[in-house]
């Protein structure tokens, strides 16, 4: 059985749907309940509060983490308590990047690689999903506004993600492993835009932010930490963040999907 964190977001929640369509037992857990596909049971539970968790382990082998909360040690302790023996961590390619900035995931990291379960460390690049930001905008005004316009990184499907995810859950030889995802090919945030407005069949009109706008924006919703590391990595990415891995080729056996594929496969979201 799996117990799926972040099991309602846009990695967990695809995650979910992908182990229960193999058949597979799944436990999904998140803060709040919200639809899951017929068979999964759902465990309310905080990631920021460890003895919450305690009921979602049982009988379960193998745990899929969130980076949230405070205690990783403590929630690794209670799922080694309750029978997990392997654990998938979802950090972030900034851990492995810029550790100063993303300290949040790399002390999660730290705490996989001490606690004793066989463990694997998946490090995703910037989320294609992050344009849903601009649903709002695109669904009002046909506008998309975002800093660094012409700074393309090579962001990553979270569909993708969560298959990498539903193969390193299930298949042996992956345990000590870290593996940095990213799509397939370097895109900015003005050609994310006019995927957008492709898929939709308009002009999507793009604004380019000042990294003071964006900031002022990005805090409403992202603590300030995650804030600057994000700024950083998207203004000023390192060449290997602006390199396209091939991790998810590896592990999929095709190449990942691309940014216009997750625009056309979500575009009810725009319209
Ligand atoms: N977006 C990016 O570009 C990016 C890049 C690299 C890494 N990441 C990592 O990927 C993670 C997942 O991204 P996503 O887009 O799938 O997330 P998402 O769509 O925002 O969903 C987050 C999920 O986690 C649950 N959750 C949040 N806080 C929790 C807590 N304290 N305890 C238990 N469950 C909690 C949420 O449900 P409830 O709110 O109901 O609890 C929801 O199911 C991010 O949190 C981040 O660490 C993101």
């Amino acid at each position: 059985m799996f117990v799926i964190t972040g099991a309602t977001g846009n990695v967990g929640g695809e995650l979910v749907r992908l182990l229960a369509a193999a058949g597979e037992q799944v436990t999904a857990v998140s803060r709040r309940p919200a639809p899951l596909p017929d068979g999964v049971r759902h465990s309310a539970g905080d990631l920021g509060d460890p003895a919450s968790l305690k009921g979602a382990f049982d009988g379960a082998g193998a745990l899929f983490l969130l980076v949230a909360g405070h205690e990783p040690h403590a929630v690794l302790e209670a799922a080694r308590a309750g029978g997990i023996r392997r654990v998938v961590l979802l950090s972030s390619q900034g851990a492995g990047t810029r550790p100063g900035l993303y300290g949040h995931p790399a002390a999660f990291e730290q705490a996989v690689r001490e606690s004793g379960l066989e463990w694997t460390i998946l490090r995703p690049g910037d989320f294609a999903s992050n344009a849903l930001a601009w649903a709002e905008p695109i669904r009002a005004h046909r506008t998309a506004a975002a800093p660094f316009a012409d700074v393309a990184l090579p962001v990553i499907d979270p569909a993708d993600i969560a298959e990498v995810a539903s193969v390193v859950l299930r298949e042996d030889g992956h345990a000590g492993r870290t593996y940095v995802l990213t799509g397939p090919q370097p895109v900015s945030p003005r050609e994310r835009a006019a995927a957008i407005g492709a898929a939709l069949g308009t002009e999507v009109r793009f604004v380019e932010q000042s990294r003071e706008e964006a900031r002022a924006q990005m805090l409403t919703f992202m603590p300030e930490q995650a804030v600057e590391g994000t700024l950083t990595i998207l203004g000023t990415p390192t060449e290997e963040e602006r390199q396209v891995s091939p991790d998810v080729e590896r592990l999929l056996g095709r190449a990942p999907r691309t940014f216009a594929s997750w625009a056309a496969r979500n575009i009810a979201a725009f319209r």
